[in-house]
């Protein structure tokens, strides 16, 4: 008998610990763990980020801060959701009702946790994706209400994190045009650090949304725990990092609800964009090649394709040019071996022609004068030459000088009873209006259906919002920056649609635009006007944290006072392209060119694909070098930028990384101007991987002022 009601009692026990025992969910990567924990209250918790570990030790994790903390109620600090309710209660609950996993396959799976509002006709659904092999988690929200009136969203974030760390580090990515991405990393202190944008078209232009965190100490390359992460969205984003009295961050990133209350109409969906974060407990590096593996198999638009070189016109002509030297310089591209021409700005209207930056905008037919036989004349001349025919665009905008200005003043973004206010002479249109939305998506689709053979764009966005009304929007003002992107999206959706392959660069006056929404779009950015090959070694170097190596559009002109090989070199370890005039070269240019075109397609296949090392930081010494390895280890290449300028430094040896210690490499440098020798000592050795990355190259045995070295390892 006692046995008896022994058992019962175990059983009684049992049966209440699993009622008792609160629900987790688990979402894990092949090295990193997100826990989520519902607690007695049916809020839910992140109970833990960070390393995984094995299951069981999940369990012991409790608790925690609540994971989409509203704002009105207990919570003291930033929230993620403030809402205004229909009859003025501007506080928030959200409670846990079920959640949903959906497996797409053994990489992606998808859950999805449903929360109400116990009081109102609430929903909000958090989505997390993650992507097993690369580590990274994608979250998103969406909020719907079913109130009997609209409500008032004033705060809407993707997602938030929360850590617990003794310190932590936050690397920034900031600058301006033809300046972008400078990196800087600082010390989180108590209270709120923003960064943001109030942009809206060309959000990136000062701020970028992307950012390092790492925690308890600086990372580095290869040491350190770290999140990096980015918002995907192309207009204007907001992150919160707060520090709160117990030392714990928290990390919301969103749309900026900046001047964007939100009216949700009752059963209106809003969808917030997706927040992508990839965890490393490896440093930046290998933060950096998940992102790039992710973006290349999930974001870009073509993201494992080849790209195309490329011959472009705008630091060749400006503004100048006619039929006849575009012909001419469709030879001086073949010469070249790329494979595709591009014209630039300059080459349409006709009431205004577009001579200057003052006028046309907005008038996409040829310009008669000096495109007497219309682009499909051109594609046909490339082609007969043997290369493809691009052109640039800006259909977001508009010149006051032009005929859309005088025909459609209502599409138009300005402020009534005040000045226009303009930038690069020109006003930004209204796209949140659906008949401008039909103008945009008109300028794509009749230049392909009058020259089909077009094959590629160049999608240029040169202004930010300011003074921005929308004569659209009328009494909805506040929905502006939101609608405007919205906007934007709808547009690209119809070119991709109908265009589903063809390759398109995203450029905002340099690198005014780069974000992995838009990127799902686009091939590639522009990631500066500025191209001098000595600035531009920092800002590849910056954007190549985020974006992987074919994403970054860089084309080797005459803007700095480098020798053409080391503006080529620079070039190499992007989408490599020209912006120059060819017919001024010398023979010896000429021949180091073509050869250098040739040499590129060869290796191109590693440095798109590859994985990226960056062995030595330009922030930190006199020189960049970069290394990408091919997923199965038999190639690398090795670039090496001198930037020293004064004297003759002196570069200890570099360790390279990422190879196969076991494998033997034979080391090549390559890319050498005509009639120049190598002097690299170990040139054409063959070398263990064991000693490339233990014993290392001198990679600069001369270290001659602002020279340049591409090194090619193949496997024996
Ligand atoms: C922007 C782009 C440039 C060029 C010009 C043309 O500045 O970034 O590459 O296309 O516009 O006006």
């Amino acid at each position: 008998m006692k046995k008896y009601i022994a058992i019962v009692v175990i059983a009684f026990i049992s049966l209440q610990l699993t009622a008792q025992t609160p629900k987790q969910i688990i979402l894990e990567t092949k090295n990193a763990a997100l826990v989520l924990s519902v607690g007695s209250n049916q809020r839910v918790t992140q109970s833990y980020l960070g390393k995984k570990l094995p299951a069981a030790d999940y369990t012991q994790m409790r608790g925690g801060r609540e994971v989409y903390l509203t704002a009105g109620m207990e919570n003291p600090n930033e929230a993620a959701i403030r809402m205004v309710h229909s009859d003025a209660n501007p506080s928030l609950e959200l409670q846990y009702v079920s959640d949903a996993v959906n497996k797409k396959d053994n990489d992606v799976s998808t859950t999805n946790i449903i929360l109400k509002d116990p009081e109102y006709p609430v929903e909000v659904v958090l989505h997390y994706t993650t992507y097993y092999n690369e580590d990274v988690f994608k979250c998103w929200t969406e909020i719907k209400q079913h109130e009997k009136k609209p409500v008032v969203l004033t705060e809407y974030a993707s997602s938030m994190l929360h850590f617990n760390a003794d310190e932590y580090w936050l690397t920034q990515f900031h600058g301006d045009w033809a300046r972008e991405v400078n990196m800087i990393e600082e010390k989180l202190t108590n209270g709120i650090k923003t960064i943001d944008s109030k942009l809206g078209s060309r959000a990136n232009l000062n701020q970028t949304q992307t950012f390092f965190l790492s925690l308890n100490n600086k990372s580095t390359e290869t040491e350190g725990e770290l999140i990096a992460g980015t918002l995907s969205w192309t207009g204007n984003f907001k992150y919160t990092f707060e520090v709160d009295s117990h030392n714990g961050l928290r990390i919301i990133s969103g749309i900026n609800p900046y001047a964007s209350e939100y009216h949700l109409q009752p059963n209106e969906t809003f969808t917030t964009p997706e927040f992508i974060f990839t965890y490393s407990a490896n440093g930046k590096g290998q933060a950096s090649r998940n992102l790039h593996k992710w973006a290349r198999n999930y974001a870009v638009l073509n993201g494992n394709g080849p790209r195309m070189t490329l011959l472009n016109n705008w630091e060749a002509t400006y503004f100048d040019f006619d039929e006849k030297r575009l012909v001419e310089l469709f030879d001086e591209g073949k010469k070249l071996g790329v494979e595709l021409f591009l014209l630039d700005d300059g080459w349409f209207a006709n009431k205004y022609p577009r001579n200057n930056d003052k006028a046309g905008l907005g008038d996409w037919e040829e310009n008669k004068a000096k495109l007497p036989n219309g682009i499909s004349y051109l594609v046909k001349e490339a082609e007969s030459k043997g290369i493809k025919f691009g052109i640039w665009i800006e259909p977001e905008m508009v010149n006051p000088k032009s005929e859309l200005y005088e025909k459609h003043p209502d599409w138009i973004l300005k402020l009534p009873n005040r000045k226009e206010d303009y930038s690069r002479n020109q006003l930004v249109l209204d796209l949140t209006n659906p008949k401008v939305q039909d103008f945009v998506f008109s300028v794509v689709d009749n230049i392909m259906t009058k020259a089909p053979g077009v094959a590629f764009f160049k999608w240029d966005c040169n202004r930010p919002m300011t003074s921005a009304y929308s004569p659209y929007l009328k009494d909805k003002q506040s929905h502006l920056y939101i609608e405007y992107t919205r906007g934007l999206y709808k547009v690209l959706q119809r070119v991709r649609a109908k265009y589903p392959a063809l390759p398109m660069m995203l450029c905002s006056g340099g690198g005014g635009r780069a974000d992995y929404e838009a990127l799902k779009y686009f091939t590639e950015f522009w990631p500066s006007d500025n191209t001098d090959a000595f600035e531009r070694i920092f800002i590849q170097w910056g954007y190549s944290y985020f974006f992987p190596s074919k994403t970054l559009s860089a084309h080797i002109t005459t803007m700095g006072k480098q020798s053409l090989k080391y503006r080529t070199d620079v070039a190499m370890m992007g989408r490599m392209g020209y912006d120059i005039r060819v017919n001024s070269f010398t023979p010896f240019e000429l021949q180091f060119s073509s050869e250098a075109v040739r040499t590129y397609k060869r290796i191109s296949p590693v440095i798109w694909q590859g994985d990226q090392y960056r062995l030595v930081s330009p922030y930190e010494a006199n020189r960049a070098v970069v290394m990408y390895v091919s997923e199965d280890k038999s190639k690398a290449i090795v670039f090496n930028y001198n930037m020293n300028t004064r004297r003759q430094d002196i570069f200890n040896r570099v360790q390279l990384q990422g190879l196969d210690a076991n494998k033997k490499y034979r080391l090549k440098e390559i890319n050498l101007f005509p009639d120049t020798r190598t002097n690299q000592p170990d040139n054409d050795k063959v070398l263990t991987g064991e000693y490339l990355m233990n014993i290392g190259l001198n990679l600069s045995p001369r270290a001659a002022a602002l020279t340049s070295n591409v090194y090619e390892l193949t496997e024996e």
